[in-house]
Order: C-alpha cells, then sequence, then structure tokens
C-alpha cells in the first residue's frame, strides 16, 4: 500500500472531505457525536500520517545515520525528508538549520542548554512575558539558578496583548541576550506582533526565540522574513505523531552552540579521553532519533500544505468570529483575553461554576474542551483567576460544532443558574 493512496482533502478547503481524513472524528462519546475542541493541547491525526507510520514499520524500517544496509539507507532518507519539510514549511534557507528534538519543551531546554549556557554570559538577562507555556518559563529559570542569567518578564495588557513599551524597557539596558515569547498564547489565542518583536529585540543586540507551536497550526510562518533566531514547534499539534518537535536555529548561531546532550549520532568520534562533535543539525540529535514520528510528521506537513495556509487561516478566521460572537451573548459567561489579532483558542470562565465543572459538563454532552490552568499557571493568576475553560480549534472544527457548544453552555448555565 502506498503510503500516500488515500484521499488527502485538496487544495480546496471542503470541510466534509477533511473530517473524512480523521476517523476518530466519527466516534460517539456515551452515544452523542464527539465535538472535539481540545485540539490546542494535542489535534487528532489524519489517515495519512497513520498510513506513513504504518507503511514504514510493515515495509522500511530500521534505525538511522548508521547501517550500510538497504533498510537503514531508505529508512534514513524517509526520516531525514521530515527535515526538509519543516525547512520548506518553515522557508529556512538551509535544511541545517532544522533541528529534530523529541518535543517542544525540549527545544526549549535545548536552547536554553546550549545558548544559554555556551553563549550567554554570567549577568545577561533573557526575557520572557506574562503569557508564557511552562515550556517557555522553567528552562529558563533552571539556566537562571545555574548560570547566574537574570529572568526578566515583559507585561502584558489586561486585554492579553503583549505591553511592548513594557517590552522595550526591558531592553534598554542592553543586557538582554534573548527574548523568548510565544507566537500564540495557547491560553488567551493572542498572535504576538512578532515582527515588530524581532526587530525591537535585535535593535537592542538581543536573539529572539518563539514558542510556535499553537501558531504554525493556523498561520504562514516564514522564518526568513521574519529573521528570527530560533523557532521552537510540536508535531503532535500539527496533526503529527507525539514525541517529535522541530527547533528552527539560525545558521551562524550553531557552530558557537555546544551539544546539549551526549551519545551517539552526535559525535564525530570518542575515546575515553576525548570527544569531538558531528556537524550541526546532528551535534544537537543525540541517541537514536524519533525516525517514525518523523516519517509520520513530514505526513502531517504535507497534508498542512495541501490544504494551504491561506484557507487554513481563513478558516480558523471564520470560526473564531462566529465562536466570539455566539459565546459573547451567553450570560455570565467573560471571556479571557481580548486581543485584536487573535485565533482559535479561546478561555473563558462562568459566574458560579468552577472551569473544572463547566468540562465535565460539557463533557457529558460529548464536547471536549480543557480546563485549568493550561500550562501556564502565571499568566492565569496574573489575570486574577484560578482556572479557565478552554475551546480549541482545528482544521476539522466545523460552525456547527461551535453551535454546539455555544447550545450546551446556555444549558450548563442554567444548570448553575
Ligand atoms: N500546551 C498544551 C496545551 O496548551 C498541552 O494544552
Amino acid at each position: 500500500m502506498n503510503a500516500m493512496s488515500k484521499s488527502v482533502a485538496s487544495r480546496t478547503f471542503d470541510i466534509e472531505a477533511i473530517r473524512a481524513d480523521f476517523p476518530i472524528l466519527a466516534e460517539k462519546i456515551r452515544g452523542k457525536d464527539l465535538v472535539f475542541l481540545d485540539s490546542g493541547a494535542s489535534a487528532q491525526k489524519p489517515v495519512v500520517v497513520m498510513e506513513a507510520m504504518l507503511h514504514a514499520m510493515q515495509h522500511q524500517y530500521a534505525n538511522v545515520h548508521r547501517g550500510l544496509h538497504w533498510m537503514s539507507e531508505r529508512t534514513t532518507e524517509a526520516y531525514e525528508a521530515a527535515r526538509d519539510a519543516a525547512a520548506r514549511l518553515m522557508n529556512a534557507s538551509d535544511r541545517r538549520e532544522i533541528v529534530i528534538t523529541h518535543s517542544s519543551t525540549e527545544a526549549f531546554n535545548l536552547v536554553a542548554h546550549s545558548f544559554g549556557r555556551g553563549v550567554l554570559k554570567p549577568g545577561q538577562a533573557v526575557v520572557v512575558s506574562q503569557m508564557e507555556h511552562h515550556a517557555n518559563i522553567v528552562p529558563w529559570q533552571m539556566l537562571r539558578d545555574a548560570h547566574g542569567i537574570e529572568l526578566r518578564v515583559a507585561p502584558i495588557t489586561d486585554a492579553g496583548e503583549l505591553d511592548m513599551d513594557g517590552l522595550e524597557t526591558l531592553l534598554a539596558d542592553g543586557k538582554v541576550g534573548l527574548v523568548s515569547i510565544t507566537h500564540m498564547s495557547n491560553v488567551l489565542g493572542t498572535y504576538t506582533p512578532v515582527e515588530r518583536i524581532v526587530k525591537l529585540a535585535h535593535a537592542y543586540g538581543a536573539k529572539v526565540m518563539l514558542d510556535g507551536s499553537q501558531a504554525i497550526v493556523h498561520r504562514r510562518v516564514d522564518v526568513q522574513a521574519l529573521d528570527v533566531d530560533f523557532y521552537a514547534w510540536t508535531g503532535h499539534k500539527l496533526y503529527g505523531p507525539t514525541g517529535i518537535g522541530i527547533l528552527y536555529t539560525k545558521r551562524e548561531l550553531q557552530e558557537a552552540m555546544p551539544p546539549f546532550m551526549g551519545g551517539g549520532d552526535m559525535i564525530s568520534s570518542v575515546s575515553f579521553e576525548h570527544s569531538s562533535w558531528a556537524e550541526a543539525p546532528h551535534k544537537f540529535e543525540a541517541g537514536t532519533p524519533p525516525i517514525l514520528e518523523g516519517i509520520g510528521l513530514r505526513a502531517a506537513i504535507e497534508y498542512v500544505e495541501a490544504i494551504g495556509y491561506d484557507a487554513i487561516a481563513a478558516h480558523e478566521s471564520q470560526l473564531t468570529e462566529h465562536a466570539l460572537a455566539r459565546l459573547s451573548d451567553i450570560e455570565g459567561l467573560t471571556i479571557v483575553g481580548r486581543a485584536q489579532d487573535r485565533g482559535g483558542v479561546i478561555s473563558f470562565t462562568m459566574d458560579g461554576a468552577h472551569a473544572h465543572d463547566v468540562a465535565t459538563l460539557l463533557d457529558r454532552q460529548g464536547i471536549a474542551v480543557r480546563a485549568g490552568f493550561h500550562c501556564a499557571e502565571p499568566l492565569i493568576r496574573r489575570l486574577g483567576l484560578d482556572s479557565t475553560s478552554r475551546a480549541s480549534f482545528g482544521v476539522y472544527t466545523t460552525m456547527g460544532e461551535i453551535d454546539v457548544l455555544a447550545d450546551t453552555l446556555e444549558r450548563v448555565r442554567g444548570f448553575f443558574g
């Protein structure tokens, strides 16, 4: 069976064809249609991703970069095609700028460890924002404690937008070596003004890392046009498998960055006295890589490319507009975050009801949302809350599902009265 034999949603946006590519969407939850509004936590997978991974396991699988035999050479080609696909998706100028990790969390830890300890000097600072995911906070705290780096936090406005004046104030003393900020908040849906952030940070001599795990699902990312230094994202939110992440690293920065983890595949030679490193990106990729996950991620990237970012972004925009209008009409429901530029991640609270209870009642009707801190506890605290419920959309989300959510929330509201 050819890995790409099944239907791939064509270049025109046909929501029914797209939904047919995701078999799990036909599941019933306690007899109700599944309404999956938790794609921000992890997206569902199209058949082409499953087929690509199954095909590899059935016909073409061995370890990569090591074997001289047919199976290893073919598997290496199939796995390395993921690097090419990621480079193309992000418009990287050189495939060697794509480091394949096991997650976006690993990508942040890699940069904190390698660029942080190898390039930044004690006394320099790293800036994050108040709306970061834990993966873009904790590695910098560890760097701070181990290497004498100051951690600064850029404020956000009450509407949930990055306070650019506040960011500039933090940059003003010229001590900041790196600004690491989300491209799209996983709680508020806010898109940050990444072009302005990169220009501003560079003007003060700081490099920039962007957390793109949410944004790259919905918007075209062009790392050359952005001139960003590091851009991290995870495979499983882009309809690919878990266990794989992508870290774009600007080529000119790689030489000065020491390895992150040591082991096989990242070396050029090893003795008991001394080891030398392979060239980037392999220098940053110790051990057997996520081979099957790479093969699956390539299929996911090709799936997204076949639909096209113009269509994906237009769909997200329609869904978001409709959801904001419907949810705003529900008495006692407050949408958290009102950024001008925002996408298909909507957090909300309901008067008199805890977010966990709202999510549990929605689940009774087959509707999957996330509730709690969303791995962004400092943001939830900054907003003066202890939790939110969050609906997040994927390429397969329909306007009808938004209506089911809104109608059910009306009833949940009635229940809490
Ligand atoms: N970061 C994921 C989320 O936002 C897990 O839910």
